[in-house]
């Protein structure tokens, strides 16, 4: 499935094709994507990989849970409603062509 990541700037956009079941963090990591930063590695443990999911595909995505509610807290960009973790958003079929935008900072 194909994911595209705006740039805070909202001009540098980048879509890849990510392997189903790849977290958005980890393709943009493994790709060179900048503005993701994911320093704990996909584990909850930072804020790091902070994203805002474009508002026509919010509902399409799981809910947050409550670990990652707490640690949006740290995130160094104003949180939103369509804030999310972006290593606990996975490519998969049915959100092919999802499209997130990339916060001003991550740290
Ligand atoms: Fe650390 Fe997502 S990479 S919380």
């Amino acid at each position: 499935p194909k994911v595209t990541y705006v740039g805070a700037d909202g001009g540098t956009t980048t879509t890849l094709d990510v392997q189903d079941g790849t977290s958005v963090m980890k393709a943009a990591v493994l790709n060179g994507v900048d503005g993701i930063v994911g320093e704990c590695g996909g584990n909850l443990m930072c804020a790091t990989c902070h994203v805002y999911v474009a508002p026509e595909w919010t509902g399409r995505l799981s809910e947050r849970d409550e670990v990652e509610e707490e640690m949006l807290e740290e995130a160094s960009a104003p949180v939103r409603e369509e804030s999310r973790l972006s290593c606990q958003v996975l490519a998969k079929q049915d959100l092919d062509g999802l499209v997130v935008h990339l916060p001003e900072s991550q740290i």
